[in-house]
Formats: structure tokens, C-alpha cells, sequence
């Protein structure tokens, strides 16, 4: 595609709200909030994820058809303990290849389930990961090079727990699906009959797929049935591309006790929290008033014409949604529900905040051995090099291609720049520390250890290589706007 062609499909994004307009059936909203099943695969030997289609009814009077591990949408949270081994088994029952990769785990590149990893339909994948990090919230997803979006969007994704039994914090909440809840947002939109719109024209990869309905754990703006006292959320966006601003509908603030790697080094006070698609954060709400509170996002603004018209300001806020993307707003700012919390079940015994947590994360404290610069490129910037749309560094993603290699232990500073929109951008394998953003320095104990970031301009970001990746299974490092990332916002490296 020229340029010319490309900023024609560009400019037609401005005619796309009108074409959407709302879904055709009406969201079945307020449903309990479902629990995932636990699955523990460091102390059973037989843990399964068996890739199926299903049904489900998101709708009134239709029906998606999904993709789920072991069920018809998402998958079990599957949980694993510090210093064991876990032994997943992936069994592909589709039509299609399918990939479960382990997004946040520091795990080989010859165990990370990433594009070169495809379990044929009818096989079976078997890894051994050593698991050797931090507790942490972690998730997993299929990772099929130019499919990714799509599998996911219907349903191949689940969250991960990582448990570290030599740093328990007394007094968390941990009591699961009472006051240890697992909240993974995702926005869809539907179509004839209550399936899943995803379609792709050029506008739609630019922006990336937004949906004017949300889902948590695959119900409508569901409603959680919680302890009247401290609830932990384990919060996880699996949207394809929405940014959420999460907050609580009646002003409280809470607490952030961690991020994609792990726990902060102390819990932070916040009122709002800005969640890029594949990012983490786990938060404590103090819920012992007994009140009813709904977890409400902000319109998401993060767009490409925002930028190519000179960036910020009306037109972006406009773009931002896709105006007829955004989920019908609930409060005066304009903020859509997520999910509600109604406290109705006696809290555990020993709830506690603690002042600080055990088994967080340290900074990458290191000298870095060398600098390197990452430009996640869109639009004519990428075109130029890459004669594709999206690209890194004027290359177009290419399974053959090792982009560069690095060494186990050694610290590299990455410079990461965003061409026309936000990025979330995501390294495999490992878990970063943020230095700045935009010249603006960033502060571990309020960043925690990164592997999603949110890039909007330039960021720095120091990087540890822990485990090794090979040329036939090299780390990916991408954008997680999986538009961006099946249309070629991603390279690869080896680690010796
Ligand atoms: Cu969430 Cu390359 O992955
Ligand atoms: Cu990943
Ligand atoms: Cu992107």
C-alpha cells in the first residue's frame, strides 16, 4: 500500500462512527460475576487446556460462537508455585493452530507458547516451565502470527497466578472469588444474531478493534457479590486495544499493591489507574461501609488520526472512542461501569493492608551494557522502510528474521519512541524497570517491574535478559494492540 492510499483509508476512520452505530441486540448486563475455576499446574499432573469451541449467550436472544481453554470463553486461572515445576498440557481440539504463550512468565523462548510455538489441530504441546519469579498476577493467550487479535478477542485467553510461598504477606486478601477477585476487561461489540463483530479494514487495524460493550470474565458489566471488608481485584485488561481509566464510581480511592511483575515495594494510594491492553495491576478496596460501588472506566482517547492531525485536543478526544465504540456512560465525566462490587459476605478473619510487601521485585540496578532503539512505527513512518503500515524500526514482523541477539544476565537500555498513538509495548521472557517517560522519570515504587508499558512519545526502560532464547524460538518484543502486532508492530531476539 503507498502512502497516499494509506492516508485516504486514514481519513475515511472519520466516517466509521456513523457506520457502527450501536450493537444490533442488547447486552445481557448486571449477570453475577463468574469465578474462574482455579487449575493448579505445579501440583497436579494433569493439567490440561484442552483449545475448543463453544457457544455463549452475551446477548438477549443470540449467541457467540467462542474460543476458550477448556471452556467455551477464556480459559481456568491457572495457578503456579515459585520454585516448582509446572507442566501444562495444551491439546489443540480446533480447526485452527493455536498457541498458548505465557505473557509475563520468565520462561525459556523454547517453552514461552510464542508464534514459533503453533500446536497443530489434533496435536498436543507438553512444556516444562521452571518457575523461578516473584508472586504475580500473569496471563496467557493463543499468540498465532496475523491471528492473535482474532483468537483472542474470542475467547483464547486466561489469567495466571504466580505464588511465592517463601513471601507470604499476612493479612491480603486471598480468599479466592470473595475477596481475592480476578477481573479480566475486555470490550466487544456484537453483531447479527449476538456474534462477535471483528472486522478488519485498514481504519480498524490503525485504531485497533474497540467494542461498545464490556465484559468481565466474559459477562456483561457483571455485578460481584464481595466481602464487606478489604477486596483484593486482580485486574487484567484483555482487550485488544482499549486503554482503560479505571476508578470507583463514588470517589473512593484505593490501593495499588502491584503490577505486571509483582508486588510494589509498598502499597500506593491512588484514585484513578490507567490500564494499556495486556497490562496488570492488582488493587485493594476497602469495602467495609457496606456500600455498593462500581468500578467505571473513562473513554478510551488513544487514536491514530489524533496524531497525524497534530496530536491532542478535540479531534483526538473525538477519534478517541471511535465515538460509537464507547460504552454508554454512566457518570457526568463521561465513564461507562466495568463491573459492581456489592459487599454482602462476611470479610475473612485477619484482613490487613501491609505497609510494605513481601517478595516485591527490586530495580534492575545494573549498568546497561549497551543503548537500543526501538521505534514502533506507524502510518507513512513505517511505510517508508517497511512497505507496511506498522512496523519496528522500518521492519515489518517476519518469523524468519532474528532482529538481534543479546546475552543471559547482561542489562541493555532500551529507547522506546511511538509514532501517531499510544503503544502499549511488551518484551517477552522478562520483566523491565521504567526510567522515564517523555523526559519525565518514572519511580519504581510507583511502576513496579514492567513487561507492558504504555509508550506516547520517548521511554526509557532497562532490561535484564534472564533465560535463553534460541533462533528457532526467539523472544517476541511488540506492541500489544493486537492489530498492530498481527499487522507487523513486532520483532524477535535470542537470548545465549
Ligand atoms: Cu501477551 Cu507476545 O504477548
Ligand atoms: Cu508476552
Ligand atoms: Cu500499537
Amino acid at each position: 500500500m503507498d502512502r497516499r492510499r494509506f492516508l485516504t483509508l486514514a481519513a475515511t476512520t472519520l466516517a466509521i462512527p456513523g457506520l457502527i452505530g450501536r450493537a444490533h441486540a442488547n447486552p445481557v448486563a448486571g449477570q453475577s460475576l463468574p469465578i474462574p475455576d482455579i487449575l493448579d499446574v505445579t501440583g497436579s499432573a494433569d493439567a490440561v487446556l484442552e483449545a475448543i469451541r463453544g457457544t455463549t449467550a452475551f446477548v438477549e436472544g443470540g449467541a457467540a460462537r467462542t474460543t476458550g481453554y477448556s471452556q467455551p470463553y477464556l480459559g481456568p486461572v491457572l495457578r503456579m508455585r515459585r520454585g516448582e515445576i509446572a507442566r501444562p498440557v495444551l491439546r489443540n481440539r480446533l480447526d485452527i493452530p493455536v498457541t498458548a504463550h505465557w505473557h509475563g512468565a520468565h520462561v525459556p523462548g523454547a517453552v514461552d507458547g510464542g508464534t514459533q510455538l503453533a500446536v497443530a489441530p489434533g496435536a498436543s504441546w507438553a512444556p516444562e516451565l521452571e518457575i523461578d519469579q516473584p508472586a504475580a498476577t500473569l496471563w496467557y493467550h493463543s499468540h498465532i502470527h496475523g491471528q492473535t487479535g482474532r483468537q483472542v478477542y474470542h475467547g483464547l485467553a486466561g489469567m495466571m497466578i504466580v505464588e511465592d510461598p517463601g513471601a507470604q504477606n499476612l493479612g491480603l486478601p486471598s480468599a479466592w472469588g470473595v475477596d481475592d477477585i480476578p477481573v479480566i476487561i475486555q470490550d466487544r461489540r456484537f453483531g447479527r444474531g449476538g456474534h462477535f463483530a471483528y472486522d478488519l479494514d485498514m481504519p480498524t487495524v490503525m485504531h485497533g478493534v474497540r467494542g461498545d460493550t464490556v465484559l468481565v470474565n466474559g459477562a456483561v458489566q457483571p455485578n460481584a457479590s464481595v466481602a464487606r471488608g478489604l477486596v483484593r481485584l486482580r485486574l487484567l485488561n484483555g482487550s485488544n486495544a482499549r486503554i482503560y481509566t479505571l476508578k470507583l464510581d463514588d470517589g473512593r480511592g484505593f490501593h495499588q499493591i502491584a503490577s505486571d511483575g509483582g508486588f510494589l515495594p509498598a502499597p500506593v494510594a491512588r484514585d484513578a489507574l490507567v490500564l494499556a491492553p495486556a497490562e496488570r495491576a492488582e488493587i485493594v478496596v476497602d469495602l467495609s461501609d457496606g456500600a455498593t460501588v462500581r468500578l467505571v472506566s473513562l473513554p478510551d482517547t488513544n487514536a491514530p488520526m489524533g496524531g497525524m492531525m497534530g496530536g491532542g485536543g478535540m479531534m483526538r478526544r473525538m477519534m478517541g472512542g471511535m465515538a460509537g465504540t464507547d460504552p454508554e456512560a454512566v457518570t457526568d465525566d463521561g465513564a461507562f461501569a466495568v463491573l459492581s462490587l456489592t459487599p454482602d459476605r462476611p470479610a475473612p478473619a485477619g484482613q490487613a493492608l501491609p505497609r510494605t510487601l513481601a517478595g516485591a521485585p527490586a530495580p534492575i540496578s545494573d549498568e546497561p551494557v549497551r543503548r537500543r532503539r526501538i521505534g514502533l512505527q506507524m502510518g507513512p513512518m513505517a511505510m517508508r522502510g517497511a512497505g507496511n503500515p506498522l512496523a519496528i524500526n522500518g521492519k515489518a514482523y517476519d518469523m524468519g528474521r532474528v532482529d538481534f541477539e543479546t546475552r543471559r544476565g547482561e542489562v541493555e537500555l532500551w529507547e522506546v519512541s511511538s509514532d501517531m498513538m499510544a503503544h502499549p509495548f511488551h518484551i517477552h521472557g522478562t520483566s523491565f524497570t521504567v526510567l522515564s517517560r517523555n523526559g519525565r522519570r518514572e519511580l519504581f515504587e510507583q511502576m513496579g517491574a514492567k513487561d507492558v508499558l504504555l509508550v506516547d512519545g520517548e521511554a526509557e526502560i532497562l532490561v535484564e535478559f534472564r533465560k535463553p532464547a534460541d533462533r528457532a524460538t526467539p523472544y517476541m518484543f511488540h506492541c500489544h494492540i493486537l492489530e498492530h502486532e498481527d499487522g507487523g508492530m513486532m520483532g524477535q531476539f535470542t537470548v545465549a
